[in-house]
Formats: structure tokens, sequence, C-alpha cells
């Protein structure tokens, strides 16, 4: 190997281990999958927007690695009533004493409250909320526009029945051999684990752990380069988030380079 694409490479590798320097798991993912991208535009969908504070991540990510965003966020919004009539057991997750951010009754879920926060970090044509059930406005969205998207993030109902459908319209939308990664959020309730536990026995698809509760996965035909990048990131989020010492170490190692990039640039 030429010594401009070792350093080419280590550079590459300096810039996705940066980019999982103090960022929630599916962030890390976003900027990696930006990184390795072609394309100037990401695509996300978000299964399930709630307050719009993950949106509001995702484009920051996404716009500080260079790429612009085109962001689909499918929730409920209003219509929550009538959807978990028929899904108690999700709705049981929401307003109880132990997880205070997981409520309705301030009314930062709806349409407009969320429209407002995620206009904050992107313009109109950058994002489009949709109001209603995912497993019909998913279709509806995809067979309008033939999208292809590039992240899908799917946290939504958390039912097993809604959580195949899900999956089965991201799966349509993707077709196997694209280079979409797909996480999915909440492994951890029964109805994500089901649905989980049957694509990782799927030779089509693999898997990488981002947490006990968070998973990447991405189709076997996607580019080497891809998989290589998904996988390194994840090994990266569960080293880094396990291990406070090697993190204070990458930690260091990184604003060291970034001040040596800084004086170098200075003086040249
Ligand atoms: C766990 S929260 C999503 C959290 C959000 N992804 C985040 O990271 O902040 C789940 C959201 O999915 C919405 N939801 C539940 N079932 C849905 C469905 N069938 N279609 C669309 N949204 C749904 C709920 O209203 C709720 O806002």
């Amino acid at each position: 190997m030429s010594f401009c694409r070792r350093i080419r490479r280590l550079v590459f590798w300096m810039k996705l281990l940066a980019v999982t320097q103090g960022r929630a798991p599916l962030q890390s993912i976003a900027a990696a999958r930006s990184l390795v991208s072609g394309s100037p535009v990401i695509t996300v969908i978000e299964i399930g927007v709630f307050k719009g504070d993950t949106a509001v991540g995702l484009a920051r990510v996404i716009k500080a690695s260079g790429a612009a965003i085109r962001y689909y966020g499918l929730d409920l919004f209003e219509d929550k009533d009538a959807f978990f009539a028929a899904h108690t057991e999700d709705r049981a997750q929401y307003d109880t004493a132990d997880y205070p951010y997981w409520e309705f009754t301030s009314g930062e879920h709806t349409y407009a409250r969320v429209r407002e926060k995620v206009h904050t970090v992107m313009s109109a044509q950058e994002c489009t909320l949709i109001r209603g059930d995912s497993t019909k406005t998913l279709p509806d969205l995809a067979a309008r526009l033939g999208l292809r998207p590039d992240l899908v993030y799917i946290d939504g109902c958390h039912d097993r029945d809604v959580v195949e459908m899900d999956w089965g319209n991201v799966g349509n939308l993707a077709r196997v051999g694209t280079d979409l990664v797909v996480v999915f959020d909440d492994y951890l309730s029964d109805g994500v684990a089901a649905v989980v536990d049957v694509i990782s026995s799927d030779s089509r698809w693999r898997l990488y752990w981002l947490n006990a509760n968070q998973v990447a996965v991405v189709s076997v035909r996607a580019p080497l380069v891809s998989r290589v990048t998904i996988w390194s990131t994840a090994f990266a989020v569960r080293s880094l988030s396990s291990r406070p010492a090697l993190r204070a170490t990458v930690q260091s190692t990184i604003s060291i380079l970034r001040t040596l990039r800084r004086v170098f640039r200075r003086s040249s």
C-alpha cells in the first residue's frame, strides 16, 4: 500500500473515532454513514419522533459532517389516542413517574411544538413531519417519493405486530442490497426483540449491536466499506461507553490532533 493511501486510511479511521466521541450511538452511526456516503445528501426516516430531540441531534451531526440532510419524521402526534386505544401495552410506557421525559401531558410532542423545534436546525425543505400511523404513512411516503433512505430509525410503537409491519415496509423500501442502515431502538421490549431475533437468523442481514438496547442492521450486500464502517463504529461506541479510561485517552488524542491541525493550518 502506498504511503499516501496509508495516510488517507489513517485519517479516515481517526475521523471515524472523532465522530463517535461524546455522541449518542445513533448519532455516531449517522455520522459514520455520512462519512462513507458518496452522496451530498443523507436521507433519514425516523419512525416515532416524540419530542423531536433525536431529529435535532441527527441534523446537527449530519450537517457537521459536511453533508446535507433530508429528514422524514413519522409520528402519531395528536392522533395518538385513537391508535393507543388498541395498543394499551405500549401506551403504558408513557406518563409514569419512573421516566419523566416520556410524557404526553406537557404538549411537547404535538405537531406544532415538534415542528418549531426541528425548524431551529432544519429548513422546511430539509424536514418533513408526517402525522399518522407509520404502518400506513411509510408505504404512502415511499410510493409518493420513490424514497431511497440512507438511515431509518425504527422507534415507534414497540408492539410486535407494528414493529413487524414497520420492518417489512422498511425492507421493501430499501430492497436487500442497498446501502441502507436501519437502527432498532428498544430491543429490551419484547415486541422489538421478537422481530430483531428473526432478522438475526436471516442470512441477508448483519446485526451490529450499539448497546444492549439498540442495534444497527445492514444488508450483507451493502458495500464492504459501509459494513466495515458500521462495524467499527458500533465497536467504538461500545468500547468507549464501557471503558472510561479508554474514552479519556481517545478524547485527549483527538484534541491534540485538532490542536496540531489548527497550528499546521495557521502556519501553512
Ligand atoms: C419512544 S418514542 C420515540 C422517541 C424518539 N425516536 C426519540 O428518540 O426521541 C415513540 C413515539 O412513537 C410514536 N408512535 C407510536 N406508535 C406509532 C405509530 N404506529 N406510528 C407513528 N408513530 C407512532 C409515539 O407517539 C411516540 O411519540
